[in-house]
């Protein structure tokens, strides 16, 4: 059993999992956080699900053996594909993500959604289903968004490049006059600001960053695994992919400067 000052595992295909990782600091400040970003295999979006499945196995596996204490998915194609399976695998607790479909519904006036996510997350058995639960007097408009990923890996964020690609990915769903977004990619909120200027101010722009923060929050403490200390919280970042492209996108999303990342490239 993990004690309760072990670090909270955190993954992803790359970078997108620190939109996900700043909401639990936030929420939780005294944590340590260990962060793996698969950023050689990314994006997971395009890729067959068996091997997503051996990436997510490999990764857990790297995590738990850092120590960690609860595991946190973060990344919706990753959930999508291996939620269950990673389940099935280890013992110890496992969050993971599904697109904000509910609250999208629940903030639309217009009864017309849209959700921006990868070809395997809409494609997936997990969203089909939460349509169903959730969305079925709702009319959903699914757009995805090959190549945005990419663009958010190599921190074009706010290049002119970034806006032509999700101008063409927003046009649909907004022609269709859906009043909400959902960000159904834990990239995408890095381009938040711009969806938002896109959109214009009579949309919302959703995703589940911060519920995911608040179910971990709760886990911990139902488990009695928060960590009471009053220090705060440390972060240890690894990558399979290139270190330096890691500490430059890494430092400018996490917002700090001289970060250190680890290259830990993970053989599955
Ligand atoms: C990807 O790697 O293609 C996207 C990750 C996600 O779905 O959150």
């Amino acid at each position: 059993m993990p004690s309760s000052t072990a670090p909270i595992g955190i993954f992803d295909s790359g970078v997108g999992g620190l939109s996900v990782a700043r909401e639990i600091r936030r929420l939780l400040p005294h944590e340590d956080i260990v962060y793996y970003a698969d950023s050689a295999f990314c994006p997971y979006g395009d890729k067959d699900p068996a091997i997503i499945r051996r990436r997510e196995l490999t990764i857990v596996d790297f995590l738990v053996k850092q120590g960690a204490k609860i595991i946190v998915v973060a990344c919706n194609t990753a959930s999508s594909t291996g939620l269950e399976e990673l389940r099935k695998s280890f013992t110890i607790p496992i969050v993971g993500m599904e697109p904000a479909v509910k609250p999208a519904v629940a903030a639309s006036k217009s009864g017309r959604i849209g959700v921006l996510a990868t070809c395997v997350t809409i494609a997936g058995d997990r969203f089909s289903s939460l349509v169903k639960r959730f969305a079925e007097n709702t009319t959903v408009i699914t757009q995805p968004c090959p190549g945005l990923v990419e663009l958010i890996e190599a921190g074009k964020l706010d290049e002119p490049e970034t806006e032509e690609v999700l101008k063409g990915f927003l046009q649909p769903v907004l022609g269709q006059n859906a009043d909400t977004v959902v960000l159904g990619c834990t990239h995408y909120p890095f381009l938040r600001p711009l969806v938002q200027r896109l959109a214009g101010p009579e949309v919302a722009v959703i995703d589940s960053g911060f519920a995911v923060a608040r179910q971990v929050s709760r886990l911990l403490y139902d488990l009695d695994l928060i960590n009471g200390g009053s220090s705060q919280g440390i972060e240890t970042f690894y990558t399979s992919g290139d270190q330096s492209l890691a500490e430059r996108v890494i430092g400018r999303l996490w917002i700090r400067d001289n970060i250190s990342v680890q290259r830990v490239p993970l053989t599955s």
